[in-house]
């Protein structure tokens, strides 16, 4: 791989060691995946946050490295609310160590806005056409499907590095070749709301880590194509998928032949269930301020029964004081800066009900609860019944 005297020299060590050592995995992932040169980025999004999935050992790596990141940088959710830890459950013990985590990446200069969306927060951190670094599967597969920016699946430590470096190996996803579609999936009957994370789950187990190009009946909003990559990314390994007429790459490459169709049926087969929830959860990816609005009037003038947690990112929850205020009213917890799956809080329950085809494949497996998938209105019903 080409490297400049610059990049040469921080390899060599001129610039301490946590720049050598952050070049050292840019240049070996290069070489793995035979990139010819490094990329400026404009920003990373840093996975390994949460205490629960880096433990003691990840701890130890942060807070051993010595530097400040080259671009701005977000983390991803953590291992509980910063601010009402307690609410959640969550031990004294393991709040140590999570604020222990947050304190080493705020010492390399990383943003403490703990969050899988980071599009909702900052209208810069990426454009169509930017070249990002960033590492968890629904942020990614926004970027990239929805903006148009350009990112692999970056592990914690690879997106760390390309922030520190403010640059990562151009390959994969950066290049245009790797971005045109490979299997057409037909989608039969209209949809709305959850169908989008229901239609992810199942897609993303047929096509793995191919290019899907959706012709689909319906026109997605922003929200419900999150919900579609989300869940595809989880059950599957999408990075980038395109919907005819919708996604801005979508009319770029050829219709691929490959072709599979995916019934009204099938998709309405995720929502079976046979048991009832004691945990109800929204927000997987991070809450919308859309999402929140509904879940305001759906829950308006009414009171929850059973345990409702709301997750966004601490930006939006700040910024909309209102609503929040309107959901809590009702009885349900705003939570902000984790989420239902990557905190130890929601092990407690039995069964949790989601309306996110992410969740719904990462709960049983992560949580170790099971899972029952709803539409957004059958989740509130269920939460309001004694
Ligand atoms: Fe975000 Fe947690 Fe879901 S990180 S995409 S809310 S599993």
């Amino acid at each position: 791989m080409y490297l400049t005297k610059e990049e040469e020299k921080i390899l060599n060590g001129e610039r301490g060691a946590t720049y050598q050592k952050a070049i050292e995995i840019l240049v070996a992932l290069g070489d793995i995946y035979d990139a010819d040169r490094l990329i400026s980025i404009k920003s990373a999004q840093i996975a390994g946050v949460s205490y629960k999935t880096i433990g003691d050992a990840g701890l130890e790596w942060i807070s051993d490295l010595k530097g400040k990141v080259a671009v701005p940088s977000i983390l991803n959710p953590a291992g509980m609310d910063l601010e009402c830890w307690r609410e959640m459950g969550i031990s004294e013990e393991f709040a140590k160590k999570q604020k222990e985590i947050i304190k080493a990446y705020k010492a390399l200069g990383v943003k403490i806005e703990c969050s899988c969306t980071p599009y909702n927060i900052y209208d810069n951190i990426a454009s169509f056409g930017d070249h990002i670094a960033w590492s968890e599967s629904s942020a990614i597969s926004y970027a990239n499907s929805v903006i148009g920016a350009r990112t692999n699946r970056e592990g914690g430590p690879g997106a760390l590095s390309a922030a520190l470096i403010g640059k990562t190996a151009n390959y994969g996803f950066h290049l245009d070749e790797n971005r045109k579609p490979d299997v057409l999936i037909k989608v039969e009957g209209e949809l709305r709301d959850s169908d989008y994370g229901a239609l992810g789950y199942i897609a993303g187990e047929i096509v793995g880590d191919k290019v899907p190009f959706f012709r689909l009946k319906s026109k997605p909003s922003k929200d419900e194509l999150r919900s579609l990559g989300a869940a595809m990314a989880a059950s599957g390994a999408v990075a980038l998928y395109h919907v005819e007429g919708v996604t801005p790459e979508a009319d770029r490459y050829e219709t691929p032949r490959d072709a599979i169709t995916i019934e009204e049926k099938q998709i309405k087969d995720v929502y079976k269930s046979d048991t009832s929830p004691d945990l109800i959860a929204f927000g997987c990816p991070h809450s919308s301020v859309d999402e929140l609005s509904r879940l305001a009037r759906l829950l308006d003038g009414k009171k929850v029964k059973k345990e409702v947690w709301v997750c966004t990112s601490r930006a939006i929850k700040d910024r909309n004081p209102e609503l929040v205020k309107r959901i809590e009213k009702s009885g349900a917890k705003v939570f902000c800066d984790t989420c239902m799956v990557v905190s130890p809080a929601s092990e407690r329950f039995k069964c949790m009900m989601v309306n996110s085809g992410k969740a719904h494949k990462y709960v049983p497996n992560l949580c170790k609860v099971k899972s029952i998938m709803a539409t957004t209105e059958k989740c509130i019903e269920e939460a309001l019944k004694d």
